[in-house]
């Protein structure tokens, strides 16, 4: 054994003298090529996703805010005769841009709506003067990262870059789809207003973890009741912590002014052009991404429910669930806008004959979107919006304007609206 041993460290050392210099040179030449190789994978796989832009605080978010704009009435004339219903093929969109706003020397019926809409304003707790008047307000449903079609959308109603126009993104405009990043880029690019939905606060949540800074925290200024989002301790490699180490101070300070709920000043009831008997009275618009409790005043409503609601429990539907098949002791839970219609309509109807000619809204109306599964529904107090581009339906926006217009041989101003979808 010995003697082999010997013998082979003896042959070894033959047989190493015996390697021609070339060879063991190539050798050499592996050895460097697998420790550049495991170097590079090492970089790849444990640096590089950690090569993620500066890490800010996140500024605290409002939960409520207001529009920043008003829409202020509009001489329809140049549009008579393809008065816009949503039912119409979408070339009848009548072209905004070159529609004038009418003006208070013209008409005393302006002078009196924009009286109203102040007196409204400061019941509110806002100032019309300070607010930019806009022709159009524009509401676009989920958009989930699908760039090209959210641009096809504004084509179509011919977005005039926020000239007149105001647009808002009801939430959920990032993740699932393939240019998140890209539609936050086009939103700070374009003036899009947005509204925050469960997507991104996932996303803003991840980014807190993985730069080390505190959750986003959200500011009510009426109840002086501030909340935090809830964190997990960890989060895993998805898509949406993906997102979270792309998005620069840029991003995080846009998506820091969009607020969960926004207060968009009078919307219609109802969604067709023709006028009806509501167009005396409007109601109050609310943007928020999934929904708002009925029984809870807007500034006492909960940040992770207004993202995430689709259902109310029973028996006293005031408990929100982001299930549609829950139930409690085998009573289904229903339709979060079911409920809320049945209230909105309950305040209609005890308070419209003791309205007073200075009032200019009647019951609160939603527009949301989060629920893909039940589309575009329109009621007289909730329109969603939320037509599942993501899962290659469409995309769907409402455009609302305020216009004057005749009821009864009488001046007056309606507010209206109309659906446009494209396909996805
Ligand atoms: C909530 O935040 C506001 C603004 O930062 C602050 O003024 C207020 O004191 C906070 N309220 C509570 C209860 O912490």
């Amino acid at each position: 054994m010995l003697a082999n041993d010997e013998e082979y460290i003896y042959l070894d050392t033959q047989s190493d003298s015996l390697i021609p210099d070339y060879i063991r040179d190539s050798k050499l030449v592996k050895l460097i090529i697998v420790i550049t190789l495991c170097v590079f994978v090492y970089i790849m796989i444990i640096i590089l996703p950690n090569l993620a832009p500066e890490g800010v605080q996140i500024p605290d978010i409002k939960m409520v805010k207001s529009s920043n704009t008003y829409l202020h009435p509009i001489i329809p004339e140049k549009f008579k005769g393809k008065q816009p219903d949503p039912e119409d093929p979408v070339e009848v969109i009548p072209n905004f841009k070159s529609l004038e706003y009418a003006s208070t020397s013209l008409s005393s019926t302006v002078k009196k709506h924009l009286n109203k809409l102040s007196q409204y304003e400061e019941k509110h707790g806002g100032n019309l003067d300070s607010k930019r008047r806009a022709k159009r307000m524009i509401l676009i449903g989920d958009v989930h990262g699908s760039l090209k079609q959210l641009k096809k959308l504004l084509t179509r109603v011919e977005y005039d870059n926020g000239k007149d126009d105001h647009v808002i993104l009801l939430g959920d405009f990032t993740n699932k789809g393939p240019d998140s990043i890209e539609v936050i880029n086009y939103a700070i690019e374009h003036n899009l207003d947005c509204i925050l939905g469960n997507h991104e606060l996932a996303m803003m949540k991840r980014y807190s973890q993985f730069h080390g800074v505190k959750p986003p925290t959200f500011i009510n200024h009426e109840t002086n009741v501030n909340s935090t989002l809830k964190m997990k301790e960890a989060y895993d490699l998805d898509e949406l912590m993906k997102l979270a180490k792309k998005i620069t101070p840029e991003h995080i300070n846009f998506l820091s002014k969009c607020s969960p709920i926004k207060k968009l000043g009078p919307v219609p009831h109802y969604t067709n052009g023709k006028q009806n008997k509501h167009a005396k009275y409007q109601a109050d618009g609310v943007a928020v991404h999934a929904g708002l409790v009925w029984s809870k005043g807007i500034h006492h409503q909960d940040i992770e429910e207004v993202t995430t609601m689709r259902n109310l429990l029973p028996p006293n539907w005031e408990i929100p669930t982001d299930d549609r098949k829950d139930k409690v002791g085998g009573v289904k839970s229903v339709a979060w806008t079911k409920i809320w219609n049945e209230k909105q309509r309950e305040i209609y109807e005890k308070d419209v004959d003791s309205l007073k000619d200075t009032d200019l809204t009647l019951g609160t109306k939603i527009f949301y979107g989060h629920d893909a599964k039940r589309g575009v529904v329109t009621k007289e107090f909730s329109n969603g919006l939320d037509s599942g581009c993501v899962y290659g339906k469409q995309l769907t926006a409402v455009i609302i304007w305020a216009q004057l217009s005749e009821v009864k041989g009488q001046e007056i101003v309606v507010y209206k609206q109309m659906q446009v979808d494209v396909n996805c």
